[in-house]
């Protein structure tokens, strides 16, 4: 395909990483002429970046701005991100804790289950605020919580494992107002539990509406959700 220069090649292999933290292949196997599945990654990476000019980071994003300020760091990833890797010291975590616990606002007549087949849906879809792939049309969509890219949930998708199994959620920690609270806090800003965690923030950084959540926690929470069989 292309001469491998060092710079292409660094690039082919963080692209790769890219797409499979977005899932971007898995949900376009086939774009037009092009079939994704017949590549290897690094003629897949090469082919995004140097053909189908995917790793554009002037590109615009869902949430305003570009793709290349997305990728400047907010005050949570610097207090997160040790130099050399490790965790951070504890006051850190604490304020990061402090600051998480913040920044979590709750819907005006308290926290609801909403539907659990549009939270299914929403679980199961990694769509919305992509990039290094052909920008996805917001117009058309909800964004999804990709929850099932870390979690199980039902027995009826595999999930996986990055975070603990949600299996049996409801089932398992009944629907006190406690354990409620702690659902929406975790889906809202799980750095108020979990300082410096790999789970994304998805009320405080706009992902997912309240009522999203409401729809992801029926999911998990409602007796009739598959989630709970
Ligand atoms: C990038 C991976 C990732 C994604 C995506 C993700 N989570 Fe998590 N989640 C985690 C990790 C990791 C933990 C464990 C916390 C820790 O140790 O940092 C966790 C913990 C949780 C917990 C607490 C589990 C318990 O034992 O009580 C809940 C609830 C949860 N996640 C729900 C969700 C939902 C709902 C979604 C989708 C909206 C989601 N997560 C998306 C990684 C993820």
């Amino acid at each position: 395909m292309f001469k491998k220069t060092p710079v292409a090649a660094g690039l082919a292999a963080f692209a790769s990483i890219i797409i499979a933290g977005g899932c971007a292949v898995a949900d376009a196997g086939k774009t037009g002429n092009v079939d994704y599945t017949a590549m290897t990654s690094q003629e897949l990476a090469e082919y995004l970046i140097f053909e189908a000019n995917g790793f554009n980071v002037d590109q615009e994003v869902q949430e305003g701005g570009t793709a290349k300020q997305r990728l400047v760091q907010d005050e949570m990833h610097k207090a997160c991100s040790v130099i050399g890797g490790g965790k951070p010291d504890q006051a850190t975590l604490d304020a990061v804790r402090t600051a998480a616990a913040a920044s979590i606002t709750y819907p005006e007549g308290g926290i609801q289950l909403g539907d659990w087949q549009k939270g299914r849906e929403l679980a199961w879809s990694g769509f919305g605020y992509r990039i290094g792939h052909n920008p996805d049309d917001h117009g058309n969509r909800p964004v999804g919580g990709n929850c099932y890219n870390c979690h199980q949930l039902a027995t009826d998708r595999t999930g996986g494992t990055v975070g603990p199994s949600l299996t049996g959620y409801g089932k398992t920690r009944g629907t006190s107002e406690a354990i409620l609270k702690y659902a929406y806090d975790m889906i809202y800003n799980p750095h108020a539990y979990f300082p410096c965690t790999n789970m994304p923030r998805f009320g405080s950084s706009g992902f997912l509406t309240q009522d999203a959540i409401a729809d992801i926690m029926a999911y998990m929470f409602d007796p009739e959700s598959p989630v709970n069989e």
